[in-house]
């Protein structure tokens, strides 16, 4: 395999499964120095990097930042208020601008053409922290956790229930069919990923030796599922107006301890995260008062079950964002 040294990482299309399971090895080798207090800053002490978020974050940013530190990096934080992308400044100048400065740049924002115009002309890796499209790094946390867990990706099933045509879906699905791992979306037919998406997926697929699949059904898409994975139902950017409307669609597609019953005996629950699995949050205090409910896209009861998984799930973020900084800025292992 080629060094991954100066490379991006913008969305799995442009990794080999090769590429991705040595960043997982690399992530698991530093989870385990970290935990053991084995420094590993020598490398690539003194460098400089830029975290771009243009939403909010708290996993992401602090993983970064926590990594970089670790690393022997500094980091720069422009938030969505203290940065003149896009406003006073092309993404193309701004690129120009950073690249003379920083050794790498994260990027979280909107359209995925953002982060690849940003990757286009700053000359150092861009690695894409979420955009409405992809959220990578969030998926190879997820793979992280699934090999914790079952010792292998190969021929497990991930099933994503709810609102599969956005980043989380998309990525989980390209990032499964790079793997070798079996997908299912489980959602009504108009949150399904887009076709070019599901197409390309397929063709990975076809090479890694997994299945592809869309299903209504919510009963018949956790069949056989080692993991049952869900996000919530609106993202960041979209219009407090949509609420209503994904309540009422993707209800049926809530993780319960019904569904997780009819998966694999041994399946586990992920989620990304943030999650609103109660009302302790502004957003779910008001939308609980709203539609008289008491948890959206997972409940309670399923999210406290899984909460091991789901904060070790959180806890990788760290590490596998650690192993893709460190390999794109040219650590050797
Ligand atoms: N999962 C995730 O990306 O979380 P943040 O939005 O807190 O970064
Ligand atoms: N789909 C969610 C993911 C958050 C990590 C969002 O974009 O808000």
């Amino acid at each position: 395999m080629d060094s991954l040294k100066n490379r991006n990482f913008l969305t799995f299309k442009d990794f080999s499964e090769e590429e991705l399971t040595y960043l997982l090895d690399l992530a698991a080798k530093f989870k385990d120095m970290k935990k053991k207090g084995i420094r590993h800053d020598h490398q690539l002490s003194g460098k400089n990097i830029a975290l771009i978020f243009e939403k909010t974050s708290t996993r992401t940013r602090c993983s970064f930042e926590v990594a970089a530190h670790d690393l022997g990096m500094h980091t720069t934080y422009l938030d969505p208020s203290g940065s003149q992308i896009g406003k006073k400044e092309s993404i193309e100048d701004t690129a120009s601008v950073l690249g003379r400065m920083f050794d790498g740049i994260e990027y979280r924002g909107y359209g995925q053409e953002l982060v690849e115009q940003l990757a286009k002309y700053a000359g150092v890796p861009v690695w894409n922290g979420l955009t409405n499209e992809y959220h990578p790094t969030q998926v190879m946390a997820d793979m992280m956790t699934m090999i914790e867990q079952f010792g292998d990706l190969k021929g497990r099933k991930i099933v994503y229930m709810g609102d599969a045509r956005y980043n989380m879906g998309n990525s989980l699905m390209l990032g499964c069919a790079k793997m070798g791992i079996d997908f299912t979306a489980g959602a009504p037919k108009q949150y399904f990923p887009a076709k070019e998406i599901v197409d390309l997926s397929m063709s990975f697929a076809k090479k890694s030796g997994s299945t592809i699949l869309l299903e209504t059904d919510p009963v018949k898409a956790v069949q056989g599922a080692d993991v049952v994975y869900t996000d919530v139902w609106v993202s960041m950017g979209e219009p407090d107006s949509i609420w209503e409307e994904r309540i009422r669609d993707l209800t049926p597609y809530k993780v319960t301890m019904d569904l997780m019953k009819k998966a694999k005996p041994t399946a586990v629950f992920m989620h990304c995260l943030p999650a609103f699995h109660d009302l302790k949050t502004k957003i779910g205090a008001q939308m609980g008062k709203k539609f008289n409910i008491k948890d959206m896209e997972v409940t309670d009861e399923v999210f406290n079950a899984y909460r091991t998984v789901l904060f070790d799930e959180a806890e990788n973020r760290m590490h596998t964002i650690k192993a893709i900084m460190a390999a794109t800025l040219g650590y050797e292992d």
